[in-house]
């Protein structure tokens, strides 16, 4: 069995910080999302793994490399145009071949791992199968309609009225029958070509189309608040370890990490958090459910409830809430006296001023 990475989303809806870096290398817990898929991959013992990957391909190239980190082995395969999922599939005919495959879709977050999927499908030997998951709105995703016995009988694509609360999880297995459907079905309304849509031929082929129930937790990461949702979930199952400095008037409560090199001073950092290699907080309050990259600055604030990337600096400002700061960004309160707000800011960004 291979497993194919979709990893060539633009993340429009991570802008600004997706101008400048890949959605699926925005660090969760100091990791980038994309890291705990290639994990659960090689966990479920999958070896020869393909990257599809588009504009920020670079960025992703050096972090995954050729794979070795994760005990698999990477090949690259260039999505230049945003086509769609089934798509992706498509151009990775050459890589595929007619094997078995996972695909998991990059910016998805799975607690739990996806070995037991994996292992169904090895046993079972269906058409396709994909993993769902109960949601209280189902709109915006793919849903399925099962039968008593956990077959698939129907699937629409982000139905304006869903037939079910099932929502199809970016985690698919499928045998060589799903590159038959992809031939024929045509672009939707949104111009691409649906993965939804070739599983629905298959069942409407009479091909075997399974499922499997996820009881455990998932997040599809497109948005700032999932993907400060995930970052809270990691950071909940952490264990604290102190490898940095930490100072005799600083204070740390709860499951805190501070990686080698980090220095604390002054400050009270309340779990669960995680400070990077080379930051330095100084005479700040930090947590809980805070993540800080490595190589940052935060003196005299307050975050929480936030992940900022590497290289950034916060200084002086008194309450920092929700938010996701991009890398080598600065935040920094105004000269005293000044109530002005003083704004340099990328596009597409957002920013919510407390009153
Ligand atoms: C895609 C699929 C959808 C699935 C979702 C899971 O949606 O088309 O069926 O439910 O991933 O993350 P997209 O993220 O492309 O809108």
């Amino acid at each position: 069995m291979k497993a194919l990475v979709l990893a060539a989303g633009s993340g429009t809806r991570l802008r600004p910080v997706t101008h400048t870096g890949a959605k699926q290398l925005v660090p969760v817990a100091n990791k980038p999302v994309l890291f705990y898929a290639l994990e659960a991959i090689a966990q479920a013992g999958i070896t020869e793994v393909a990257l599809v990957v588009g504009p920020s391909s670079d960025d992703i190239k050096d972090a995954v490399g050729d794979g070795s980190a994760f005990g698999i082995d990477v090949t690259y395969i260039c999505q230049d145009v945003p086509l769609g999922l089934a798509h992706a599939v498509l151009i990775s005919q050459d890589f595929l071949g007619g094997d078995d495959f996972l695909m998991y879709l990059g910016d998805n977050f799975v607690g739990g791992g996806i070995a037991g999927f994996a292992e169904e499908f090895r046993r079972t030997r269906p058409g396709a199968q994909i993993l769902l998951t109960p949601v209280p709105d189902a709109t915006a995703f793919g849903v399925a309609e099962l039968d008593g016995d956990g077959r698939v009988v129907c699937l629409e694509e982000k139905p304006a009225v869903p037939r079910s609360n099932l929502a199809v999880m970016g985690v698919y297995l499928f045998s060589a029958q799903i590159h038959e459907a992809i031939r024929e079905i045509k672009p939707s309304a949104r111009g691409e070509l649906e993965i939804t849509h070739a599983l629905q031929w298959l069942i409407e082929e009479g091909r075997e189309v399974r499922s499997c129930l996820h009881s455990g937790y998932w997040r599809d990461t497109g948005n700032v608040s999932d993907m400060l949702e995930v970052n809270r979930h990691v950071l909940d199952a952490a264990t604290g370890e102190i490898a940095g400095e930490v100072d005799a008037e600083s204070r740390l409560t709860g499951a805190v990490l501070i990686a080698p090199g980090a220095r604390v001073v002054r400050s009270d950092i309340e779990g669960p958090a995680v400070i990077g290699p080379g930051t330095v907080v100084t005479g700040s309050r930090i947590g809980p459910h805070t993540s800080i990259a490595a190589d940052c600055e935060i003196t005299d604030s307050r975050i929480d409830g936030s992940i900022v990337l590497q290289g950034s600096t916060v200084r002086g400002v008194p309450a920092v809430t929700a938010s996701l700061i991009g890398r080598h960004t600065t935040v920094t309160s105004a000269p005293a006296g000044d109530t002005a707000h003083r704004l340099v800011l990328g596009d597409h960004t957002r920013v919510t001023l407390a009153r």
